[in-house]
C-alpha cells in the first residue's frame, strides 16, 4: 500500500516508516521538521517538508501522490507545554488535523490511523482504563486529541472515512541495536530519556510529585515499547482493510510502573547511582494511567513482545550511550 506518514521525522513516525518499508509498503513522509529530525527519515521514503496547517502544501501532496491510507502522527506532544500554550495545541493538533481530513476527503483517501493518547481519559475513575471510560482530559493536549477523535467520528458518519484511533499510553524505548531512539525537541518531557540523561551525565534527576495516590506516591504509567507500538499500527491497517468503520483501542501492556520504579530500573541497568531530587507536582499529571488491553488483544491480536521495563530501558540506554560516544 502507499501510505502517507505525517510526523515521520519524529520518534514514533520514523519507526513506523521503517516498519512499513520493511513490510513492502511505500511511504511518503510529511513533516514540518518543527520538532523532528531529517536524519531519521528512512532514505527509501519520499519526503515532503511542510506544515499541515498549510492547505496549499497539503493540496499539492495529495495531487502528487495517490494514497491508500494515512498514519497521522504529526502533532505537538507535551502536556506541560499545553498548560502554558493551549493555543498551540488547538491550532497545531486539532486545526491542522482538520486540514488533513478535508484534503484527504477531497482526494478520496478513506483510511486513517490516528495517534491518540491516554490523556483523553483524564483522571480515571477505574484502573485499568477501558476504551469506554468517560473522556475528561485535564490538559489542552488531551483535549486537542479528543477533539480529533470526535472529528474523525463525524467524518466517518458523514463521509464514510474509516479510522482507527490508537490511544497510546507511554511510548518508550529504542531500536534493539540502539541506532534509533527518542529525541524530542525543543525539550524532552518524557521520564525515561530524562532519567537517562542524569545517569549518563552524572547530574541529578528531578522527579515531579511524591504525593500522588499510588503505592509509592509517584505517578504510575503503562509503558509500551516503540517497536510494539508500530506493530499495533500494522494490525490497525489490516483491520481497516478488512472492515469499514471507526475503531478505538488502547495501546499499552496493562501493567504500570511508578516513576520511582522507572528510576530504579535505570540505576540497575546503567549501573549508575545518580541522585533523585523530589520536586513538586507538574500541572496536568494524573495519579495512575494503566491500559485495559483486552480489546486490542482480542480484536486485533496484539501481543507486545518488547515492552517489559528492562528491555525498554536497555534499548534506550544503548541508544543514548551510542549517541554520546
Ligand atoms: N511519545 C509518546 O509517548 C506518545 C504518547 C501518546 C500519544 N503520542 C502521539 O504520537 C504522535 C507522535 O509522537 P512522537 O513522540 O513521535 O512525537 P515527535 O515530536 O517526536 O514527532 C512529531 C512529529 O510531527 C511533526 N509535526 C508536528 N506538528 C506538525 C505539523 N503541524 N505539520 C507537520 N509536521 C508536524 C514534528 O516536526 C515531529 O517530527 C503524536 O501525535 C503524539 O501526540 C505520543
Amino acid at each position: 500500500m502507499k501510505i502517507l506518514v505525517t510526523g515521520g521525522a519524529g520518534y514514533i513516525g520514523s519507526f513506523m516508516t521503517r516498519r512499513l518499508l520493511d513490510g513492502d509498503h511505500s511511504v511518503v513522509v510529511v513533516d514540518s521538521l518543527d520538532r523532528g529530525h531529517r536524519d531519521v527519515i528512512d532514505g527509501r521514503a519520499a519526503f515532503e517538508e511542510g506544515n499541515l496547517l498549510d492547505n496549499d502544501f497539503l493540496k499539492k501532496v495529495f495531487e502528487k501522490y495517490q494514497f491508500d491510507g494515512i498514519i497521522h502522527f504529526a502533532g505537538f506532544i507535551a502536556m506541560g507545554e499545553s498548560m502554558q500554550r493551549p493555543d498551540l495545541y488547538f491550532s497545531n493538533n486539532t486545526f491542522a488535523t482538520m486540514n488533513l481530513l478535508e484534503e484527504a476527503r477531497l482526494a478520496g483517501v478513506k483510511k486513517i490511523i490516528f495517534s491518540s493518547t491516554a490523556g483523553v481519559y483524564g483522571t480515571p475513575s477505574k484502573v485499568p482504563i477501558n476504551e469506554d471510560h468517560p473522556k475528561n482530559p485535564e490538559n489542552p493536549y488531551g483535549e486537542s486529541k479528543l477533539m480529533i477523535e470526535r472529528m474523525l467520528a463525524w467524518y466517518q458518519r458523514i463521509h464514510g472515512v474509516s479510522f482507527v484511533a490508537l490511544r497510546y499510553f507511554n511510548a518508550a524505548g529504542a531500536s534493539l541495536d540502539g541506532r534509533f531512539g527518542e529525541r524530542h525537541t525543543p525539550e524532552e518531557s518524557h521520564i525515561i530519556p530524562n532519567v537517562m540523561k542524569a545517569a549518563l551525565s552524572g547530574s541529578s534527576f528531578k522527579l515531579f510529585g511524591s504525593d500522588y495516590d499510588t503505592p509509592d506516591g509517584t505517578c504510575v504509567r503503562d509503558y509500551i515499547h516503540v517497536l510494539d507500538l508500530v506493530e499495533a499500527h500494522i494490525l490497525a491497517l489490516e483491520r481497516l482493510i478488512s472492515k469499514k468503520g471507526g475503531f478505538y483501542y488502547n495501546v499499552g501492556t496493562g501493567k504500570g510502573f511508578s516513576n520511582k520504579e522507572v528510576a530504579q530500573m535505570i540505576k540497575k541497568v546503567s549501573n549508575v547511582d545518580f541522585s533523585i531530587d523530589m520536586v513538586g507536582r507538574r500541572p496536568g499529571d494524573t495519579d495512575s494511567l494503566i491500559a485495559a488491553t483486552d480489546k486490542i488483544r482480542k480484536e486485533l491480536g496484539f501481543e507486545p513482545k518488547h515492552s517489559d521495563l528492562e528491555t525498554i530501558v536497555r534499548s534506550a540506554l544503548l541508544f543514548y550511550k551510542t549517541r554520546s560516544l
